[in-house]
């Protein structure tokens, strides 16, 4: 059962206790099968095969714990790694334990929304230890857990089913998760500090043995092997990172974030653990059960593989059946946005306000052109004036700046066949938003509108500004509540979701599709921003493989001009304009925007492809690359039989060979390439790009010249 738990005064309780009825889709079976064994063992060892047998998962109780271990191809890659739950009040819930055991197997298959692919194949093993603990150990009533753990041909999940029982009958705590990964190997790690206000930094690489503290996804390479440390349906719980247990070991565990309370300096340690409780939950009673998130490890040969797995999805509950779809629709958009980040206009009332009637407008005419379906509209309420992010929220979410006749703007829209996205920053006032978000999301149900995008930047959640050691943390469980609260309620006023600075993915658009997606990286708005806050070239070829493995990533591709110094003289886009085209394939969103201004598409040859490109697919393929160096992605529209390819490079100009495999047999295709021209730099030359067309089949190799920070996007029409 997914319970809405209360945040503040404007709670809304969806399911409350001990009363649980969810209808879910039943994925399509193609076979199931169950098994169990009954009689309680307190010493035992226990095997999981994924269906081709090439990832293996062992598990042994003994007297101190339940451990786990991992094989992928015979290589070890987690050795024995205890598990367990420490409650606040309760002895450790680790030891002792008897278990009996139960497995079931199932190949399914399910429908996608909207996503890479129409259809997902869910096929695994499943084991359960159903544990208690022996009746001697403490002076607590004997409690139970359950283990469950999935072994699928491209990873292991596993998570914590506490039923209800007495040790439960009152609210409860969790002080930490003793999940450990032991991992056997020093793989070389692509990873992010966790520095926990939000996920906008650059990513690092290092051997394992080097890594503190980081957030999931994990990227882990080995010889022939990559790994992915994640997590999956993230739900009323804090999300986990990744903590050394000693220095330049391989002994890692669970960090989960934890709620506010008192240390010394927490801003200035930067650790997320200033309290000592991680997640707060409610009684449990007659059928209730709490489960833990999904403990994710993705397996593929290298992380080419791990861009075509779907694990993360699976392991998130089916569309609830008679959920309304209907108003949730993947696409395009541009918006009053960019201009504000390269300090052309502002968010603020007055001079420099980007937000006009008249501004408007001509995004909606210039969408209609071009056959953009919406318009983001930044700055459109009022409560923008001054330092709007170091002072608590003063934003309305029903009342437009002057200056912006909201009902003109919309009218003019829809006349035009434009929708419009409000725009609805928070300046991290959570409970600020939730007193007002049912009055601002009916405003935009009564108006037509079905699109948001929330953000909640500047400082910690709720933070009183005077103590800066207050507030909570952007991925601990008050934000993971918050979010949750959004979408559920964004879908009553039929609102589809793209947030800012939230909690990172873990796949729950599988459940709520009005989630479509989320930033939770640094994003496009770093290379317009203060000065020399840029991103690097190589940093879209990292983020697929790390950020991009928990869902889709608003990153707002696109920028055509790249002569935007006036204000920002540090700050440039580092990448060729072709390269910006690729991202459209290479960065997985249903909501793409296109990031730049107007007129700087105006006459582009280049803006045919952002034209064309969808945002929803019928299968996708992640053909090669190598994270920070170069990756190349093709995916075929779900409304058609054309295909997509995008490439990109970091920093090196490369050549590619890409085998055209992914093509139907006797079948020609057009193909048109926008490519970087023969002098093409992102450091000296980035808007240098040609459009060649030519003729292919499948089996062809296609050769794509890249330039220093370049890039290529194709589109393989099927000729008639
Ligand atoms: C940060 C968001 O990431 C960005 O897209 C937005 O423009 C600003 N906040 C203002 O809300
Ligand atoms: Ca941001």
């Amino acid at each position: 059962m997914r319970v809405m738990r209360g945040i503040g005064s404007a709670v809304i309780a969806i399911g409350w206790l001990c009363s649980s009825l969810s209808f879910m889709l039943q994925a399509s079976p193609l076979t199931t099968s169950t098994s169990a064994q009954q009689i309680a063992v307190t010493q035992g060892n226990w095997q999981l095969q994924s269906p081709d047998g090439q990832v293996q998962l062992q598990l042994t109780l003994s007297l101190d714990g339940l451990r786990y271990q991992v094989q992928y191809q015979q290589q070890p890659i987690i050795r024995p790694s205890l598990l367990g739950l420490q409650f606040v009040g309760q002895p450790r819930l680790q030891q002792q334990l008897a278990a009996t055991v139960a497995t079931r197997d199932a190949d399914l298959q399910w429908q996608t929304v909207w996503g890479q692919r129409k259809t997902v194949r869910d096929h695994y093993r499943e084991l359960t230890l159903n544990l208690h603990e022996t009746a001697t150990v403490s002076t607590h009533p004997a409690r139970k857990l359950s283990l469950v753990f999935r072994a699928y041909n491209d990873g292991v999940a596993f998570r914590y089913v506490m039923p209800a029982q007495p040790a439960f009958e009152k609210a409860w705590q969790l002080e930490r998760e003793l999940t450990e990964f032991n991992f056997a190997q020093n793989f070389k790690a692509w990873w992010l500090p966790v520095r926990s206000l939000s996920y906008e930094y650059p990513y690092q690489m290092s051997a394992l043995s080097g890594i503190d503290n980081a957030h999931t996804p994990l990227l882990l390479l080995g010889r022939n092997v990559a790994v992915s440390i994640h997590e999956a349906d993230l739900t009323d719980y804090a999300a986990m990172t990744i903590q050394a247990s000693n220095d330049n070991t391989l002994a890692f565990h669970a960090d989960l974030i934890r709620w506010h309370g008192q240390t010394a300096d927490p801003v200035a340690s930067g650790k997320t653990t200033t309290g000592s409780v991680a997640v707060k939950g409610v009684a449990l009673c007659g059928d209730d059960e709490f489960k833990s998130p999904w403990r994710t490890i993705s397996l593929g040969q290298n992380e080419v593989a791990l861009l075509n797995s779907d694990l993360i999805l699976n392991l998130n509950d089916p569309l609830p059946e008679g959920t309304d779809t209907s108003y949730i629709k993947p696409g395009k958009y541009i918006g009053i946005w960019w201009e504000m980040h390269i300090g052309e206009k502002d968010w603020s009332p007055g001079p420099m306000q980007g937000a006009t009637t008249a501004r408007a407008k001509q995004y909606i005419d210039f969408a209609a052109k071009h056959g953009i379906d919406s318009v983001l509209i930044e700055g459109w309420n009022q409560g923008w004036e001054g330092q709007w992010w170091q002072r608590p929220p003063t934003f309305s979410f029903t009342k437009p700046v002057q200056g912006f006749a909201f009902d003109e703007v919309l009218a003019y829209a829809k006349a035009r066949g434009v929708a419009l996205i409000s725009h609805h920053e928070t300046a991290a006032g959570v409970s600020y938003y939730e007193a007002r978000m049912n009055e601002a999301y009916q405003f935009l149900q009564d108006r037509g509108i079905h699109s948001i995008k929330t953000g909640y930047v500047g400082k910690k959640l709720d933070a009183d500004v005077v103590n800066e050691g207050s507030g909570e943390w952007h991925d601990g469980q008050f934000m993971v509540q918050h979010q949750q609260h959004v979408v559920e309620l964004a879908a009553k006023h039929q609102l589809m979701v793209n947030a800012h600075e939230t909690v990172k993915d873990t796949g729950l658009s599988r459940t709520y599709p009005n989630m479509m997606s989320r930033e939770s990286v640094r994003g496009m708005e770093y290379n317009g921003g203060s000065p020399d806050t840029g991103n690097a070239p190589d940093h879209t070829v990292i983020i697929p493989f790390t950020r991009g493995l928990a869902g889709p990533i608003d990153f707002t591709p696109g920028i055509f001009n790249f002569a935007y110094q006036k204000h920002r003289p540090f700050n440039r886009v580092p990448s060729t304009l072709a390269n910006q085209l690729a991202l459209y394939v290479t960065l997985y969103s249903p909501l793409q925007m296109a990031a730049d201004l107007p007129e700087h598409y105006e006459n582009h040859p280049a803006f045919a492809f952002i034209k064309q490109v969808p945002t929803d697919w019928a299968q996708s393929q992640a053909l090669q690359g190598k994270v920070g160096e170069y990756l190349v992605v093709a995916r075929q529209d779900r409304h058609s039989s054309t295909w997509y390819l995008g490439a990109t490079s970091n920093e090196q100009a490369r050549e590619l060979q890409v085998p055209l495999d992914f093509l139907s047999a006797n079948q020609g295709y057009q193909l048109t390439i926008y490519q970087d021209g023969p002098d093409a730099d992102w450091q000296t030359n980035p808007a240098a790009y040609q459009i060649v067309k030519r003729s292919a089949n499948r089996g062809d190799v296609l050769t794509l010249k890249l330039a220093p920070g370049g890039g290529a996007a194709v589109v393989l029409t099927p000729k008639p």
